[in-house]
């Protein structure tokens, strides 16, 4: 997804820069090519050899330093930056930038850029808030430096407050939306379901499954964000509803989901049915609560519609559907089985028996499968940076 993009990141000292170590390698997964630049300080928390490792590229430590088998001077760094992340950027560094003075590699690089430059602080949440950093943050801003908040909680020095690093997803969800600003889903019409639905047995009482939503907001956000026009129809989950979209449509049972999807169909470009639809309800629903005897009950469930079946029937032949097959045995076999039977132009398998994937997981790990049978396996990554390589993979197929 980040193929043939360079990042540079420049490290300053801190506590988090332990975090940066993740960051980097999940930027190497989306195939990005990274940049590590260290401050002296920074080398006390990490070596540079971690970074070394992680980025497959020579870290750079200090202007004077020889740098061994390395013929890319700071002047070419700062070129061949597509972004500039400073993270985690001390009071120094800021102070350093605003103020032009360039002292080390680091200060260095990032004055020579002419790429975005996305600041992520992390201090001691008194340094934070001082007014000469505050007034150098702003300053910045209006230089058109981006920032990246931190976040409150628990610092390193034992005081609670804000100026811990953010989380190494927002910094990474950051970046993509930075590196993907050309907007590449702009105008298109793209309906997504998600979450679970409820199937009612009586007043109180219903059916369910453990579909969190997670996976589905996740990819309406990241479409808003690459400039489509969103439609979620969302069971009920205890997520926020992305705030970006175009229009929301709570539904509860499988029924109000389909009669919904019809609606909306046939203005869409794109259908992401992320949704884990229940395939049958119970067959009787009683108006009174239904009361408990000594003997057991037996439940008659009659079957709801396939939806995603449906759809693969009525969509025309423009429109790009794509289904998630959650399975737990026999994961690609049942996929291929579902892709076919659905019609669907992309399916995307998940074992959700595995460890960080899943209905309730933050992450997830899932193989991409075309109609033509081309397979791409994805190592677990958080359910928002998948939405990108999901989405990514669908805007390559639609522009052929
Ligand atoms: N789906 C749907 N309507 C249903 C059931 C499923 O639209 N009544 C969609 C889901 O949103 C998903 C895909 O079909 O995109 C596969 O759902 P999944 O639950 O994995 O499979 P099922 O088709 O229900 O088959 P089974 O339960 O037998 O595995």
């Amino acid at each position: 997804m980040l193929k043939g993009k360079t990042i540079v990141i420049g490290v300053s000292g801190g506590i988090a820069v332990y975090k940066m170590c993740d960051v980097v390698s999940r930027l190497k997964k989306l195939n990005a090519n990274v940049h590590v630049i260290m401050t002296k300080s920074a080398t006390e928390f990490v070596s540079p050899l971690t970074f070394q490792s992680l980025s497959m590229n020579p870290v750079v430590v200090d202007m004077f330093e020889k740098i061994q088998k390395w013929d890319i001077e700071h002047i070419s760094l700062a070129k061949s930056a597509d972004l500039f992340l400073v993270s985690p950027a001390t009071a120094n560094i800021i102070g350093k930038i605003v103020n032009g003075i360039a002292d080390d590699m680091l200060s260095t690089t990032v004055m020579a850029t002419k790429a975005p430059v996305i600041i992520a602080p992390a201090m001691n949440t008194n340094m934070y808030n001082n007014p000469i950093v505050q007034n150098n943050i702003t300053k910045l801003k209006e230089f058109g430096y981006n920032f990246i908040d931190p976040e409150q909680g628990r610092l390193a020095c034992g005081d609670l407050g804000i100026g811990k690093l953010a989380n190494v997803t927002t910094i990474i969800e950051s970046i993509t939306n930075t590196l993907i600003n050309n907007k590449p889903l702009d105008e298109k019409k793209i309906l997504i379901t998600a979450g679970p639905t409820r199937e009612p047995l009586d007043p109180v009482r219903f059916m369910t499954n453990y579909s969190s939503g997670k996976m589905g907001y996740a990819i309406a956000e990241a479409a808003a964000m690459q400039g489509a026009e969103v439609t979620l129809i969302s069971g009920p989950v205890n997520i926020p509803k992305p705030s970006n979209i175009k229009k929301y449509i709570p539904i509860k049972t499988a029924t109000e989901m389909f009669e919904a999807v019809k609606e909306n169909l046939s203005q869409q470009d794109i259908v992401i049915k992320t949704a884990a639809v229940a395939d049958y309800r119970p067959k009787i629903y009683e108006n009174q609560k239904i009361k408990k005897s000594d003997g057991d009950i037996n439940l008659t469930l009659t079957r709801n519609t396939d939806i995603l079946k449906w759809i693969g029937m009525h969509k025309n032949p423009q429109q790009y559907i794509v289904g998630f097959a959650a399975e737990t045995n026999d994961v690609m076999e049942n996929g291929i089985k579902k892709l076919h039977n659905k019609n669907v132009d992309l399916i995307i398998v998940n074992d959700i028996t595995s460890v960080n994937a899943g209905f309730e997981s933050d992450t997830n790990c899932v193989t991409l499968i075309d109609k033509n049978g081309l397979k791409q396996n994805h190592a677990v990554m958080p359910k928002k940076e998948l939405a990108y390589v999901i989405l990514d993979y669908i805007t390559k197929q639609i522009s052929k």
